[in-house]
């Protein structure tokens, strides 16, 4: 019987080492006290695996199947495009998971990558009172961004990146099944409606997501607006327009 080096390594730091490999079955008895001594090696390597509280394995069904844990491990552990390398971590999103409205932003910035949550940062303040203003909590609602990890410098993300990303907002989508998208910014709307149109094209009517019929409205990013205040009442008008697109 051969022991892998994991396995030797459990064995070791449970003190049973010399005890299995100092045995020297005769050559007859080989075959039948290999089978019993494999299994007990088998069960001692699952159980120690456990106390040593080793992470979870990741669950690599296709991402269409898994449940919030496992696209949560999933993406956690991603090395799909050359954003993991540089991220703190990944960002999958946040918000209830029953929401009505999906909030769809660009992707994590410095504070986002930092605390492993959405819009925190100054663009994150600004949203959550576009929320207020519209009626709804930030936890009533869901929010996201195409790509799970942040850019370096904050960069906007590349298509291919945008590409790698998507079967996991893919999930999201169809795991919460919202009534609405509002879709924030010209890197978030030009991906999910596939266009190269601006945003000053595209805000001010109601999309849909392309091959469903939820309502999706583009508007102008958080941090856009924090540049450039006077385009805050042509946000509004969005949300306005978001209100009256979602479904009753
Ligand atoms: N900008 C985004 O688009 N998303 C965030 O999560 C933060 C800032
Ligand atoms: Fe994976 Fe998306 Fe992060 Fe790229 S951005 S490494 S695809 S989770």
């Amino acid at each position: 019987m051969k022991r892998s080096a994991r396995q030797s390594a459990y064995l070791e730091a449970m003190g049973i080492t010399q005890w299995v490999s100092n045995e020297t079955p005769a050559e007859e008895s080989m075959e039948s006290g290999s089978i019993e001594l494999t299994e007990i090696v088998n069960t001692a390597v699952e159980e120690t695996s456990t106390q040593l509280n080793e992470p979870d394995p990741i669950d690599r069904s296709p991402v269409e199947l898994l449940d919030w844990e496992s696209l949560k491990k999933r993406v956690a552990a991603c090395t799909q495009c050359d954003l993991h390398k540089n991220r703190h971590q990944a960002v999958l999103g946040v918000g209830n998971l029953n929401a009505d409205w999906l909030i769809i932003g660009e992707a994590p910035g410095e504070q986002e990558d930092i605390q492993g949550e959405p819009f925190v940062g100054r663009a994150g303040l600004l949203l959550n009172n576009m929320l207020k203003a519209m009626g709804l909590e930030r936890e009533q609602v869901y929010i996201a961004n195409v790509v799970k990890c942040r850019p370096p410098g904050n960069r906007d993300p590349h298509a291919d990146e945008i590409a790698a990303c998507h079967a996991y907002l893919q999930r999201q989508i169809d795991l919460i099944q919202p009534k609405i998208l509002l879709v924030s910014g010209r890197v978030a709307a030009q991906s999910l409606l596939q266009t190269d149109a601006s945003v000053g094209r595209l805000r001010g009517k109601i999309h849909h997501y392309p091959g469903t019929e939820i309502p999706l409205v583009v508007t102008y990013h958080p941090a856009y607006l924090l540049r450039k205040p006077t385009e805050k009442a042509k946000a509004w008008q969005d949300l306005k327009l978001a209100l009256s697109a979602l479904p009753v």
